[in-house]
């Protein structure tokens, strides 16, 4: 019988910090992030590739972590939405969210924050449909996206908050 190897040491930058774990080659993305590093701000909901709920960066782009497995990151730079707030004060998009009311149960919002953050990243002042083109990955079931929109154009126009 041939000898299979079950575990792999990976090696990431996650929110700035260097980490190295030995995981199951089998481990998703996923759940070594909210699992083995207890960053649980990622969620998952459909775990096939639909929701947009799971959606960190990864080198840079939009990624579903569900569709990953922890050792294809290996070598890579991942950013988490707990990555996202600099200390106490919440990033521009965070702020934006809660100003333009763009969350009722929360649990897409994670999603939604990574994937604007990466459409801002690429495109600072997207027009609307560029909004709802970037945003249509990600799914919500309580919000009518309205206010997501909103939400992502203010934070474009650098205006966090209603008033
Ligand atoms: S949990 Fe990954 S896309 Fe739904
Ligand atoms: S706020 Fe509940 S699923 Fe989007």
């Amino acid at each position: 019988m041939p000898e299979f190897t079950t575990t792999q040491t990976v090696r990431l930058r996650v929110n700035g910090q260097d980490v190295e774990r030995q995981v199951e080659v089998r481990r998703l993305l996923a759940d070594f992030l909210r699992h083995d590093l207890g960053l649980t701000a990622t969620h998952l909901g459909c775990e096939h590739g639909v929701c947009g709920a799971c959606t960190v960066m990864l080198n840079g782009d939009s990624v579903r972590s569900c569709l990953l497995l922890a050792v294809q990151a290996d070598g890579g730079e991942i950013m988490t939405l707990e990555g996202l707030a600099d200390g106490e004060q919440l990033h521009p998009l965070q702020q934006a969210f809660w100003d333009h009311h763009a969350l009722q149960c929360g649990f897409c919002t994670s999603g939604f924050l990574m994937s604007a953050y990466d459409l801002l990243a690429k495109n600072p002042q997207p027009s609307e449909d560029e909004i709802r083109h970037g945003l249509s990955g990600n799914l919500c079931r309580c919000t009518g996206y309205a206010n997501i929109v909103k939400a992502v154009k203010a934070a474009a126009q650098g205006q966090s908050s209603t008033e």
